[in-house]
């Protein structure tokens, strides 16, 4: 590997942090899904499409698939493995398995983390405003509605 394209960083992963060196050109999703093992990170398009790859960065949800490793130096990641708190799945978590909004699964992570924001925002949502919020995920199996549901419980619970 050529020496100028690698930089030392500390990622703050799940509230763990992690001292890394890794090559400038590798983004957020290869760093935690190949290197840290965090495989509740999905790679779906890896063009920011999908949102399966979705992790918050300081709070807020960003593909990680199109975000260089190095622009997350010293900032704070959620992966969905870091939601389950002493064994107790979180309240978004829950509301995911209530309104029966999983079928394959891979795309729930992501949704799950982005829901996660909106609850943690404090802010009231109008369904349209969920519906917008939401619709940079794409679910191959198609439970919209259920996933509407389940974010829209998640809020309603806070
Ligand atoms: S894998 Fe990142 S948006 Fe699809
Ligand atoms: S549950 Fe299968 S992709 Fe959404």
């Amino acid at each position: 590997m050529n020496s100028n394209y690698i930089k030392k960083i500390n990622l703050i992963v799940n509230e763990k942090q992690y001292n890394l060196e890794v090559d400038i050109r590798e983004t957020l999703l290869e760093v935690l899904r190949e290197r840290l093992h965090f495989t509740g990170v999905k790679r779906g398009c890896s063009v920011g499409e999908c949102g399966a790859c979705t992790v918050l960065v300081d709070g807020e949800p960003i593909d990680s698939c199109i975000y260089l490793a190095v622009w997350a130096n010293n900032k704070r990641i959620t992966t969905v493995e870091g939601l389950e708190k002493k064994g107790q799945l979180s309240s978004v978590q829950k509301a995911y398995i209530e309104e029966g909004a999983i079928q394959c699964g891979f795309c729930t992570p992501g949704l799950v983390l982005t829901t996660t924001s909106l609850v943690n925002s404090g802010k009231k949502y109008t369904d349209e405003e969920i519906k917008r919020e939401i619709s940079g995920h794409l679910c191959r199996c198609t439970g919209y509605q259920k996933i509407f549901n389940a974010t829209k419980r998640a809020l309603e619970k806070k």
